[in-house]
């Protein structure tokens, strides 16, 4: 953390800072459904090595959220490396990667995943409660987070009382709290409208640039991906290959990708 008086009176200064990286080696993954087993990913290779907006794209099924399960830590490979935040998560204990996972990542799906008994404000510190943090650098940190994210006035609101878009900014204020280096996101916008759509994008954008972060998004929404830096492309389990997608239109990208990702499903 940087030394300003600031963070050092901040008592969530504690956590880990953690290095903005990923990377997958030889991610292997298959699921037992009775007497059928499914290879969802079959020796899966990306590198990450700095902050900015990233995009996982692929056909259904060829095992983008898979992948990104993996990377995140809430499910474990079969065989293979796994580095995120500066650490090999597939060498931790379930303690070391429950706390890793609380502090040095965070992860936002297309469901919002909001206790609906609890306020934007309650629902952001959460995950501070569970880690034992004092309560009152905790909620100023909350606050500032529904201020950046432009929620200072939805922080007594219950998740019912606030539309899709709010609620997913919500969301990835939780998932912010530690200040991780590192956001993992399964399409964000799967249940938002175009316009507020595009308004998540560009705040990923500027999340990640302004905290310099890796945010890595799955989606298989084109639009979406021309707000990346980057696209890696998915095909049966393999990621089979990526873009730079600088200037890119969107009808140009879903070009890109299917050239990479093979006919859709
Ligand atoms: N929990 C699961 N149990 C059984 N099969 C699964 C499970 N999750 C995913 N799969 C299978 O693994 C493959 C990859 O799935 P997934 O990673 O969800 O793909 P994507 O996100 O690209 O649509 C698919 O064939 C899917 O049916
Ligand atoms: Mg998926």
């Amino acid at each position: 953390m940087p030394g300003d008086g600031a963070s050092q009176s901040d008592a969530l200064a504690a956590a880990p800072a953690g290095t903005a990286f990923v990377r997958a080696r030889g991610v292997r993954k298959a699921y037992r459904t009775g007497e059928r087993e499914v290879a969802a990913l079959r020796g899966a290779d990306l590198e990450i090595a700095e902050p900015g907006f990233y995009g996982i794209m692929g056909a259904s099924g060829s095992g983008k959220s898979t992948l990104l399960y993996l990377l995140a830590g809430l499910d474990r490979a079969d065989a293979g490396e796994i580095e995120v935040g500066g650490a090999r998560i597939d060498r931790m204990s379930e303690d070391e990667l429950t706390l890793h996972r609380r502090r040095r990542i965070g992860v936002v799906f297309q469901q919002y995943n909001l206790l609906p008994t609890l306020t934007a404000l309650e629902n952001v510190m959460l995950p501070g409660i569970l880690d034992g943090m004092a309560r009152g650098p905790l909620e100023a940190r909350a606050r500032e987070l529904l201020g950046t994210l432009g929620l200072a006035e939805r922080a007594t609101h219950r998740p019912e009382a606030m539309s899709g878009g709010e609620q997913q900014r919500v969301a990835i204020a939780r998932a912010l709290l530690f200040g991780p280096p590192v956001l993992f996101a399964d399409e964000p916008t799967g249940a938002l409208d175009s316009a507020n759509s595009e308004r998540m994008w560009r705040m990923l954008d500027e999340l990640a640039r302004e905290r310099r972060m890796v945010v890595l998004m799955v989606t298989h929404e084109p639009a979406a991906a021309a707000h990346c830096r980057h696209v890696f492309v998915i095909r049966d389990g393999v990621v089979a290959g990526g873009f730079e997608t600088k200037g890119m239109h969107a009808s140009d990208l879903v070009v890109r990708a299917s050239g990479l990702g093979g006919p859709a499903r």
